[in-house]
């Protein structure tokens, strides 16, 4: 057992989301499938796959015997200097086979953030490379959040995320709000609402300077700032107008990727291809942290094969062969299993059971979702869609808790996005534990 002394040696993320647990009780020790235990034995289930991140689920011997092989034959070598490895090149190969279009090279990286900083570089490069060198400014969506380094938090949209660091950060990458039909729809359709959102996102385009910008980088589903579910629609429309303006488009696909919306990648959904596209997370299930961005063709050819000048300067861990050797027979695994089509009809009875369960319940404003990511949004009982306080609602993570399952509550939305592998059994069992606890709170609240 590790007592809390240990434990206090570690810094974890202080944000008291269990302050009627110990850290003791927190350990998570074991996994297996959509099933975790901590170290006193409880048995949860994993409804957020860790940080919508263990997309194949908990326990898979083939990723761990293929990472033991692999740090036999060859555990490190760097990709600098024209230097490559095997699984890192058939990594590369396989990722153009599964993104869409001609986004078909891949510079690897480590975490999520990582892969946004590289695509943000990338697309800076392209502009030196192609003779607009004024062309710098990044522009994102307010709710979008890009990662935990200084480059990525000038491009976070979640404002008390990031307001320790104002002075770190590059002025003048403008936020745009993104389509949120069900805060923002009002009266019209969302067809007009998408329209109004593209309007302002141009508008901000030509404020700044089209010549000044260099990309807009968004999420296809927006995540941390509270599963955003943009109306199809949207990202075809932010193509055009990228195409326009000529500016890049950035898909930050780091959660949405490798199945987690029922297909390969978040923007499929649209048959749009972004220039460059960030990936992590689900590439590996997290057996081993790799990301990457990926590039279409025409970004790739600026930079020729034979060039001596360095561009992206890429981080000694760069295509890390026992990652990239992960990520291969965590691909194989999502192809052999079904686990993208299993996401879409697993994603959809999750959706369907819950809206059947508690979407007439007077704190529930809306359950939404695609694929495997599927959340309730809280609004005071009381009528009028006002959210739900924050400390009523973070009540949900103890009450799913204590019913058998790790849900992921933020702001005033409850979010859901368990492995992909999961069964229509354990979906049904997630259904009842949410439910139960959203009933139960809203008998608090006074319904
Ligand atoms: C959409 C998105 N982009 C980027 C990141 C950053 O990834 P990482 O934490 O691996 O740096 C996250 C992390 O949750 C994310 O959700």
């Amino acid at each position: 057992m590790i007592d809390s002394e240990t434990i206090k040696h570690l810094w974890t993320h202080k944000t008291q989301d269990h302050p009627w647990l110990s850290d003791e009780e927190l350990l998570i020790d074991r996994g297996e499938g959509v099933w975790l235990w901590t170290q006193k034995g409880k048995k949860v289930m994993d409804a957020f796959a860790g940080l919508a991140v263990v997309n194949v689920g908990h326990g898979r011997r083939e990723i761990a015997e293929a990472v033991a092989e692999q740090t036999m034959r060859l555990a490190y070598y760097p990709t600098t200097r024209q230097f490559s490895n095997r699984p890192a090149a058939e990594l590369a190969a396989k990722l153009a086979t599964l993104t869409p279009g001609d986004l078909t090279y891949t510079l690897f990286a480590v975490s999520g953030s990582e892969a946004n900083e590289r695509s943000m570089q990338i697309a800076r490069h392209y502009w030196l490379a192609s003779g607009h060198p004024d062309k710098y400014k990044v522009i994102a969506l307010e709710g979008g959040y890009h990662g935990a380094t200084a480059g990525t938090f000038a491009v976070c949209g979640i404002p008390d995320l990031v307001k320790a660091y104002a002075p770190l950060q590059t002025p003048g990458f403008a936020k745009v709000a993104p389509p949120h039909p069900y805060r923002d729809r009002g009266a019209g359709t969302d067809e007009a609402l998408v329209q109004r959102r593209v309007a302002e996102l141009r508008e901000a385009i030509l404020r700044e300077g089209p010549d000044t910008v260099s990309a807009v980088i968004l999420e296809p589903v927006i995540s941390s700032g509270g599963f955003i579910i943009p109306p199809l629609g949207w990202l075809r429309a932010v193509r055009a107008i990228c195409d326009e303006l000529n500016v890049l488009l950035i898909a930050d696909e780091v959660i949405t990727g490798f199945g987690r919306t029922g297909r390969w990648f978040g923007v499929d959904h649209e048959r749009v291809v972004p220039d460059l596209m960030s990936v992590a997370k689900g590439i590996t299930s997290g057996y081993i942290p790799l990301s990457a961005s990926v590039a279409r063709r025409r970004i790739a050819d600026a930079f020729p094969e034979n060039a001596k000048q360095e561009n992206v300067h890429p981080n000694t861990y760069a295509a890390h062969p026992v990652a990239c050797a992960a990520a291969l027979a965590n691909l194989r695994i999502m192809e052999h299993d079904g686990l993208v089509p299993n996401a879409e009809r697993m994603g959809r009875r999750l959706l369907e059971g819950l809206q059947g369960a508690v979407g007439h319940e007077p704190i529930v404003g809306e359950v939404r979702g695609r694929g495997l990511m599927v959340c309730v949004d809280l609004v005071e009982p009381s009528g009028g869609g006002r959210p739900l306080d924050a400390e009523r609602t973070s009540r949900l993570d103890r009450k799913a808790w204590e019913r058998g399952a790790i849900v992921y509550v933020r702001g005033t939305v409850l979010r859901l996005a368990p492995p992909l592998c999961i069964s229509p059994d354990e979906v049904d069992q997630l259904v009842g534990i949410v439910a139960d606890s959203v009933r139960e709170l809203g008998k608090e609240c006074g319904r």
